[in-house]
């Protein structure tokens, strides 16, 4: 691949860098000159997803855990490090709990030994989840191992000392490269709509859904800051996962809504995110529109789900 872009200086180590959050950033950070380094295990992420990024001449997937000894060897050069190596899904954290606790304690410890060593800016994901109430909900046996390894990641980010630390919470993203299986509420809502099958939303559940380039602005506006947050990162406007399903069903044109009352499994990310705060510290906002979002989603879902893509 020919190099045309203007070189920043910058080098990024992106844990997690084939993961859905990962593999976006990746993108949007070479595309404005910066040198990549993506570290990914592989676990939840996937190689589908940096492909069409291998032959660029400033990037570079390393396959490895970052809590094994030699992850994050040979990286003197770089100048920052976006930490997202965790799984995403609170479905794939329980199927592999203890891997998930090592990851956010062990991983996040490196990662920050990595930053001290380098004198670099580290951008730490934690989540909503950290400020939720469990209590009374059906979900909680799963959930709260996700939660867990939320607040890990946080927290030991907050009390590494001497480190230029930035925290970010995204809430609910969606958009390509969300896989449809992984559990995630609008990956399962948009691939059902597409499948033209029932899809069973909880009464009363309400998200701050986010587009994942709202996101990936967000988290290279906090990069570039000194700002230790914990900076929310939310979407435009916090909608009930109802009106997120009829949307898609809407856009894609097949698929049925059914509402399941809200004793069956309750809602967990009632709250909202402070944009306001956010605003003030990044001079960021979310600006994509909900139906333009699941538009770009479901497009890039038909790709995938059908027998023959394009
Ligand atoms: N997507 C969201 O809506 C959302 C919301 C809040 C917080 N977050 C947080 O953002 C981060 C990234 O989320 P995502 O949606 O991209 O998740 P993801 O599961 O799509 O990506 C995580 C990536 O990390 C990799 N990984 C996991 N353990 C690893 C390890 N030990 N060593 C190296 N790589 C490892 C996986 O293979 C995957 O590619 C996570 O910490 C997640 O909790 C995401």
């Amino acid at each position: 691949m020919k190099d045309e872009s203007p070189h920043t200086g910058n080098h990024i180590v992106v844990t997690g860098g084939a993961g859905f959050l990962g593999s976006h950033l990746c993108r949007a950070l070479l595309a404005r000159g910066d040198r990549v380094t993506a570290i990914d295990n592989l676990s939840t992420g996937r190689r589908a997803a940096v492909e069409n990024l291998m032959a660029h001449p400033h990037f570079t997937l390393r396959t490895a855990d970052v809590t094994t000894p030699g992850a994050f060897d040979d990286l003197a050069t770089i100048t920052h490090i976006a930490h997202l190596a965790c799984p995403g899904s609170p479905k794939a954290t329980v199927r592999r709990p203890t891997d998930t606790l090592r990851t956010a304690s062990t991983g996040t410890l490196a990662a920050l030994d990595l930053a001290a060593s380098r004198d670099a800016r580290i951008v730490v994901a934690s989540g909503p989840e950290i400020d939720g109430d469990l209590r009374n909900t059906g979900q909680a046996g799963d959930f709260h191992i996700h939660r867990l390894c939320t607040l890990l990641a946080e927290i030991i980010a907050r009390h590494y000392g001497g480190v230029d630390v930035g925290i970010v919470r995204p809430f609910e993203v969606y958009g390509p490269h969300q896989w449809p299986g992984d559990g995630r509420v609008a990956a399962t809502i948009c691939a059902a709509a597409l499948r033209d099958q029932t899809l069973q939303v909880i009464d009363g559940d309400m998200r701050s859904f986010v587009y994942i380039a709202d996101t990936v602005d967000a988290l290279v506006a906090m990069l570039d800051s000194t700002m230790t947050g914990p900076v929310d990162i939310g979407g435009p406007t916090a909608v009930t996962t109802a009106e997120f399903a009829r949307t898609a069903v809407a856009l894609a044109g097949s698929g049925w809504v059914e509402i399941a009352p809200a004793d069956i499994i309750a809602p967990t990310t009632a709250h909202s995110p402070d944009l306001d705060r956010t605003h003030a510290l990044l001079g960021w906002r979310p600006s994509t529109p909900l139906g333009n979002g699941l538009r770009y989603t479901l497009d890039w879902m038909r790709t995938i789900l059908s027998p023959y893509p394009p």
